[in-house]
């Protein structure tokens, strides 16, 4: 198809030559990495190449900017020179299931009718600023933190999929990712792997370690990519939608990506982040996600920004199904009934939108038969709990400094013995009032009969209490301190977090029988409580209250008397009271709290009940603070009806007193 030409030293003949070769290496560098579509074979465009070098070697002054021996690299720097961009790069909010995509779309939709987006894949890269003048490339630079980028032209030159000319002669900023494929990074890792130096984690790490280089050689041989997605100026060329800006960078020479779609409504959206969550695998590079970008630039002008993110476009964040990182460490905890776990201390890795720093290695078994070593590189997943599992060791990534994981022998948190339990895979804390145990007594502290903290369950405080976030019950009511740690665990998004700390400042109001009962005072049960919280009134009350007054009360015999004389005899009860004092939790008795629900109210029972005996119900409904009668009056609340009831049944209907079915109990009892 193509010649060598034969020329003498007629220096418009050479000209001429290096124009031509200089347009035919260029064309077949975009059909090759644009479109996919070679059109030269690599034989003859060596063949081309080796001619324009020696053109050029011999008349430097006929090179032209665009030459592809530009990209070569040969350029180094002594340092990164820092870049002010002109406008910031932005990155971008996310949003992680389809209810967050929806209402994305609905915060759109109060500023923009009948939105259309742009979805585009995530690639998962880093971001350059591309700057053109006068049609040439003059400036590369990466975000950085997004106001103050470095610059890395020498390197991004060696880009192929980058032009160093454009197809007009115009002024522009393009941004866009710069990547590496998953066979570049195969590739690149199998001859490190050879040569015996660091392998690179992923393509991303692989693609930011080679832009990050001073001598540009080495980006030459990386074999980076790049796609083109965000022109930051769109209105000095009268674009008025994403579409056109994409096919206006497009038909300037830039590599679009070929995926980006424009969709009518969320529908459509969520159609294509379904089609890709499944077929990512298949692509030649990574994705970690969907960019979702609203298509009217008129509507990001309405919209805005937040110093961080645009308003009119967020990411859709893939579940990551498991991450590599670094096992820093391993540390023991100590459960509620003694149980010993060794934790994983990781080096901070994103694990499906968390930051995980944590994970469970369960018994010293499943670390033996991993055969982990601490200074390993481990593969973690998200298991459905709060905290991530190891399930694989990256042997490969050995360096030989790794040292042997010990199993411990005493308790971490008292020291005591540890002992094994009969099938020998678990160890336990031999010292059964072993500090760390206080977790049973946390909830207890927070469980539905005590303080009733929504969202505060038995597992999630044994994994904040693992975690460090509750250790005491005041840290409950400090658990705000961690809001920002606790977003970032899985399944605690800004939402349930808001929830969960809301729950906690609720229950600060609870009266004060429920408060006693949560402390967990030896003997003091719900019924207990209640009385003396009825009796006292305020827990200075009660504390002051000698062993023989306590005593007084109906139902409050020595042996409650004394626990609870000794309870509050405690210095370290006294310091947690004045705690709670301090954190706004009410110590009062409130007449009328939900232990009362039925305060006032007076029920007659009759018929034969099948759930309850008489005896049982008439204690459920006293101890919500409501009279049992036998006979009915105008002032019965209600009548309890059973099976074949009797005359109190027509009574109640002839005073009009609400009867209340068997199987309407219980909505009256819960709370
Ligand atoms: S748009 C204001 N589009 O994702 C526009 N970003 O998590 C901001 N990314 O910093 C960027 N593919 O490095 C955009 N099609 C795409 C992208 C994309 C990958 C990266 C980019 C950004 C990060 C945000």
């Amino acid at each position: 198809m193509y010649s060598i030409m034969i020329i003498g030293d007629n220096m418009d003949d050479v000209a001429k030559r290096i124009e031509e070769l200089t347009e035919l290496l260029n064309k077949a560098n975009i059909d090759y990495y644009k479109y996919d579509n070679p059109t030269i074979t690599d034989q003859e465009y060596d063949k081309y190449l080796r001619e324009l070098t020696v053109l050029e070697e011999k008349y430097p002054d006929l090179k032209k900017d665009n030459s592809p021996n530009a990209r070569v690299g040969g350029a180094v720097i002594d340092e990164f020179k820092k870049v002010v961009h002109e406008k910031p790069m932005l990155s971008l909010s996310n949003v992680f299931n389809e209810s967050e995509i929806i209402q994305f779309d609905e915060r759109i939709r109060k500023e923009v009718s009948n939105p259309k987006y742009v979805c585009e894949l995530k690639i998962d890269g880093l971001s350059v600023s591309l700057l053109y003048q006068e049609g040439k490339l003059v400036r590369a630079a990466t975000r950085g933190d997004g106001v103050v980028g470095e610059d890395i032209t020498h390197n991004v030159k060696t880009v192929k999929d980058v032009p160093l000319t454009i197809k007009k002669t115009i002024d522009i900023e393009v941004r866009g990712e710069i990547y590496m494929s998953k066979a570049s990074f195969e590739e690149l890792n199998r001859i490190r792997k050879e040569d015996k130096v660091t392998l690179f984690a992923n393509p991303r790490n692989a693609a930011a370690g080679s832009v990050r280089q001073l001598d540009s050689k080495v980006a030459a041989s990386r074999k980076l990519s790049c796609f083109i997605y965000h022109l930051p100026n769109p209105e000095d060329y009268g674009i008025k939608t994403q579409e056109e800006a994409l096919n206006f960078m497009s038909d300037l020479g830039f590599v679009t990506n070929p995926n980006n779609t424009l969709v009518n409504d969320v529908s459509e959206l969520i159609s294509f982040v379904e089609n890709w969550t499944k077929k990512r695998d298949e692509l030649p590079y990574e994705i970690d996600g969907v960019v979702i970008k609203l298509n009217s630039l008129e509507g990001w002008e309405k919209l805005g920004n937040t110093v961080k993110y645009p308003r009119w476009a967020t990411a859709y964040k893939f579940p990551a199904k498991e991450v590599i990182t670094k096992l820093t460490d391993i540390k023991f905890t100590v459960g509620r009934t003694g149980q010993i776990t060794p934790n994983a201390v990781l080096e901070p890795v994103l694990l499906a939108g968390s930051t995980v720093t944590r994970a469970t290695l369960h018994n010293e078994n499943y670390v033996r038969d991993l055969g982990l070593k601490i200074g390993d590189y481990v593969t973690i997943i998200k298991a459905g709990d709060v905290i991530p599992a190891v399930i694989g060791v990256k042997e490969e990534r050995r360096t030989g400094k790794e040292k042997d994981f010990e199993m411990i022998t005493n308790c971490p948190v008292c020291g005591s013995k540890l002992v094994t339990s009969e099938s020998g895979i678990d160890h336990y804390c031999s010292n059964k009032s072993c500090p760390a145990r206080d977790i049973e007594g946390l909830i207890h502290f927070a469980s539905r009969d005590a303080m009733d903290i929504e969202g505060l369950g038995e597992r999630i405080i044994e994994d904040f209490y693992n975690l460090g976030f509750i250790k005491t019950i005041p840290d409950i009511f400090n658990l705000k301190r961690h809001r920002e740690d606790l977003i970032e665990l899985e399944g605690f998004g800004d939402k349930s977090v808001n929830n969960l700390l809301d729950s906690i400042e609720k229950v600060k109001g609870n009266s004060l029988e429920k408060v006693l009962f949560a402390l967990g005072i030896r003997h003091v049960g719900k019924k207990t409580a209640k009385l003396l919280a009825k009796y006292y009134k305020t827990i200075d009350n009660l504390i002051n209250a000698g062993e023989e007054e306590l005593t007084n009360i109906n139902d409050v015999g020595e042996i409650i008397a004394k626990s609870v004389k000794e309870y509050f005899s405690n210095p370290d009860n006294l310091r947690l009271i004045k705690s709670l004092k301090d954190l706004g939790v009410n110590l009062n008795y409130l007449s009328g709290s939900t232990d009362d629900k039925l305060a006032g109210r007076t029920y007659v029972l009759t018929g034969t009940l099948e759930n309850y005996t008489r005896d049982e119900l008439t204690k459920i409904l006293e101890d919500l603070g409501a009279k049992v009668t036998s006979s009915v009056t105008k002032k019965t609340t209600g009548v309890i009806v059973g099976d074949k009831p009797g005359s109190k049944y027509d009574k109640a209907i002839k005073l009009g007193i609400e009867v209340i079915k068997e199987e309407n109990v219980e909505k009256l009892i819960k709370w």
